[in-house]
């Protein structure tokens, strides 16, 4: 089921349904306030870059929150403050100038990107943003006229205020510090509670265009979606690969980077498969260590900072099974 309040949207995806053959799409012309009237509940509710349009967000995302089944996961993606303060900066210029949503407005932002210096602080947003090359991008994103963008805690805020707990970040690396082997600054980072830690690291990596986070109903367990690396109970998380991440030789890559492990990450993804907890992969290296001569066995600690490592740089998912 999609909803989407303009005719303009929905053709569009009427346009994909069929490109697709996705048959069993229903799409309904509806406000995102007004989901309730749809008469259903959902396990899943995607809304991505939308709330941030809405007069009200909180209504928006409360409205989700009434038709989420008590243990369903809400994904929303929300722009980012401080990946988008460059973008702010000329949408304020656009305001001023009295620019409209026609050709010709169209032509004068194209004309203000052009002379724009290399270091201005909106480039690190155009490098993201590949909707920018169409007009529709460019409305979209400098003349829209009613949008905001978030901070980690006001992420948290809207989702808390519509009754909801905050679960985590889709992709993370963004978030955390990556202190392996740093005794300094980053380290100091890492020794902060959780969210303090994403609240400064979004300052430090300040090219994040926006957020993409899941929330569910705080009735549900924690420890059913909770990846907690700080007691033992991530040897019984499954880890597995994400979206086009592959392991070459000891190169570890995703689609849009790479990282050479060393030989604790290594001897641990070599045995990722999908279906081995992560106490079954130590006893493996080491069993296999064993049988090599006299190499140092995987300690649990070891493995901890080796799984968390490739969780939080988005390399794997950490599967919590019943
Ligand atoms: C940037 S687009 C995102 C579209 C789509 N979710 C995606 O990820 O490609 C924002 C969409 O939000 C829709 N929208 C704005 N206000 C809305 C509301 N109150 N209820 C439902 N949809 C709304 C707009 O019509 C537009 O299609």
């Amino acid at each position: 089921v999609a909803i989407d309040v303009s005719r303009t949207s929905l053709d569009h995806h009427r346009w994909l349904k069929e490109e697709y053959d996705l048959a069993n799409l229903e799409l309904h012309r509806l406000p995102i306030e007004d989901v309730s009237t749809l008469g259903g509940d959902f396990d899943l509710i995607v809304s991505s870059g939308v709330l941030h349009h809405l007069a009200d967000p909180l209504v928006g995302m409360s409205a989700l929150a009434e038709v989420l089944r008590p243990n369903g996961v809400i994904g929303i993606m929300l722009y980012a403050k401080y990946g988008r303060l460059g973008v702010e900066m000329l949408q304020g210029v656009f305001r001023e100038m009295d620019l409209k949503q026609d050709q010709e407005s169209v032509d004068r932002v194209r004309e203000a990107l052009a002379v724009l210096s290399m270091d201005h602080p909106v480039r690190s947003y155009l490098e993201i943003a590949p909707d920018l090359q169409f007009d529709a991008g460019l409305v979209d994103t400098f003349l829209h006229g009613r949008d905001r963008s978030y901070t980690v805690d006001e992420c948290i805020a809207l989702t808390e205020e519509a009754g909801l707990a905050f679960q985590d970040w889709l992709l993370k690396s963004p978030y955390y510090p990556h202190a392996t082997g740093d005794t300094g600054f980053l380290a100091g980072v890492t020794a902060l509670p959780e969210r303090q830690q994403w609240s400064i690291m979004e300052r430090i990596n300040f090219r994040n265009g926006c957020h993409f986070f899941t929330a569910c109903h705080p009735q549900r367990p924690k420890d059913t979606y909770v990846i907690d690396f700080s007691g033992d109970s991530f040897t019984r998380y499954v880890p597995e690969f994400r979206h086009e991440c592959s392991l070459e030789g000891a190169r570890l890559s995703r689609y849009d980077w790479s990282v050479d492990l060393n030989v604790d990450l290594l001897a641990c993804a070599q045995q990722i498969d999908g279906e081995r907890p992560v106490a079954e992969i130590v006893d493996m290296v080491n069993r296999r260590r064993k049988g090599a001569g006299p190499v140092a066995l995987l300690s649990l600690d070891g493995a901890r900072q080796a799984f968390r490592f490739l969780w939080e740089l988005d390399f794997i998912a950490m599967g919590i099974r019943a």
